[in-house]
């Protein structure tokens, strides 16, 4: 009876392995960031964009020169990599006309803190105040903390470009945007 045996010496079948782990573990290595690029190319979600937009809000006319905040809801039509859909809820924003002028201030309507909606309650504090529900966090209506010491939003409302042009015009127009939730006004691209 006869056995086969590998004729290779040694050295170079152990040589011969070492090649193959090399390229195995090589071809994974790059294959995890090519399938990860892949995903985020493939997956509408991912492609989503949510850089600032700009909106018709309002005509100026509708807003009473009193300073008193008004919210307004914001959406945009929104494309993704297969789909197109409109008027899609993005966010909402609070308009005030400051008295007798037609000067806009825009904030948007999310708590910096952790993101839920502030509501405008005008007959709190002296003239009026921005509440959020979620854990106390109070804002003058000029969009500023009450009291940042003590206030849990580690800073303002985030307050949002108006189109001056549009405004002569008599149309309330922002550059709308989404910030990220922290100490840092980042927008949310
Ligand atoms: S989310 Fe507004 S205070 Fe926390």
């Amino acid at each position: 009876m006869t056995h086969e045996t590998d004729p290779s010496p040694p050295d170079e079948r152990r040589s011969f392995l070492t090649k193959a782990a090399a390229i195995i573990i090589g071809g994974f290595v790059g294959f995890v960031p090519f399938a990860a690029g892949l995903a985020t190319f493939l997956d509408p979600v991912f492609r989503k964009s949510n850089a600032s937009k700009a909106l018709k809000i309002a005509s100026l006319d509708s807003l009473p020169a009193d300073g008193v905040p008004r919210q307004f809801p914001v959406v945009s039509d929104q494309t993704d990599a297969w789909n197109q859909n409109s008027n899609q809820p993005i966010g909402a924003v609070y308009l005030r006309r400051l008295p007798d002028s037609e000067m806009i201030e825009a904030f948007n309507a999310a708590c910096p803190h952790a993101g839920c909606a502030v509501d405008f309650k005008p007959n709190a504090g002296e003239a009026g105040l921005f509440q959020c529900p979620c854990h106390k966090s109070d804002f003058k209506p000029d969009g500023a903390r009450l009291d940042p010491e003590t206030c849990p939003s580690p800073r303002d409302l985030d307050p949002l470009p108006v189109d001056a042009e549009k405004l002569k015009q008599g149309e309330v127009w922002i550059e709308f945007m989404n910030f990220q939730t922290g100490p840092e006004r980042k927008p949310i691209t």
